[in-house]
């Protein structure tokens, strides 16, 4: 069966009651307005997606979705045959575009989108790659990075909740070119349970990011996290101190994880939804073996800030 290919996370859709209070967040977290109206508010990263979060201006605030980008506009034909897929429908938000939704059988929204207009790249500073005992690249350059929001470069990747883990799983390897990296499992006999996995784009010998989404089974619904890559651990620390200053409500960060070994910080908005900067994540390509982890939360840091018991939910 044709699998849909694909290209990149593209944008999370969130529902809030109020835009002002949601953009005064995300610009702090580093993302920029690129559209605004008193129903919908687009933000974007550094790089040339024209938005990488949605906002529509609803009296309930709930996550509604997340989309990736295709390969082809053939590959929205090949979604569109999908059971209980949407046709392809017009984009109706900046740079235009395509669209085909898909709603799995844990209830989560999946759109994919192809024809997006890009937008020219903003000016970021160059990395600054560490000195480490070995590898020394950083030369006749001193590191210079103040607390100050940092630039968000993409959507990296979204944990989404789900009643059914392993059902949901199958239903993403079947129908999107993914492969699982890693499974998360609980205590069962004769063997682990499976109740999620960690996600990757399935590129073959290309290496490519640990995950772009992670699928784990609760009593939630929606989404558990949705998370940007930004420049490096500077960034990462420097956007920390400075979110920090502007009274915002950390969660936890900074640390290491332990699967895809992401160096992460996490934040809630004002509406209770969990964000994260990471950088550093694992990448890894078809000869990667995917493990069983079956371990306890305290387990899934290596160091850092542990994540709050309510983060397990
Ligand atoms: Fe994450």
């Amino acid at each position: 069966m044709t699998r849909v290919k694909l290209k990149h996370l593209a944008y999370v859709t969130y529902a809030v009651d109020d835009l002002n209070k949601l953009e005064s967040f995300l610009t702090d977290f580093g993302l920029q307005t690129s559209h605004k109206t008193n129903d919908v508010l687009y933000m974007r990263g550094a790089g040339t997606d024209p938005y990488l979060y949605v906002a529509e201006k609803r009296a309930k605030p709930e996550y509604i979705s997340l989309a990736f980008q295709v390969q082809t506009r053939g590959d929205l034909e090949v979604a569109s045959a999908i059971a209980g897929a949407s046709k392809i429908e017009k984009l109706n938000a900046p740079g235009g575009g395509e669209r085909v939704r898909l709603v799995s059988p844990g209830k989560q929204v999946i759109d994919l989108v192809h024809g997006i207009a890009p937008v020219a790249a903003l000016q970021t500073r160059q990395t600054f790659p560490l000195n480490i005992s070995d590898t020394q690249p950083r030369k006749n350059r001193p590191v210079r990075q103040r607390a100050e929001a940092t630039p968000v470069l993409r959507l990296g990747h979204c944990a989404l909740w789900v009643e059914d883990g392993a059902a949901e799983t199958a239903w993403f390897l079947k129908h999107l070119e993914m492969a699982a990296s890693d499974y998360i499992c609980i205590p069962g006999d004769p063997e682990p349970k499976v109740v999620g996995a960690f996600l990757r784009m399935d590129h073959g010998a290309d290496f490519v990011e640990h995950h772009c989404i992670l699928v784990n089974e609760s009593i939630n619904a929606g989404c558990h996290h949705a998370s940007f890559e930004v420049l490096d651990m500077d960034a990462v620390f420097a956007a920390h101190e400075f979110l920090r200053t502007r009274d915002w409500s950390l969660d936890a960060g900074v640390g290491r994880h332990y699967l895809g070994s992401l160096i992460y910080d996490y934040w809630t908005d004002p509406f209770g939804n969990r964000i994260e900067h990471y950088t550093d994540s694992d990448i890894i390509n078809d000869e990667y073996q995917p493990t069983r982890f079956v371990g306890g939360a305290e387990e899934t840091t290596q160091w850092g800030m542990a994540p709050p018991p309510q983060f397990f939910a």
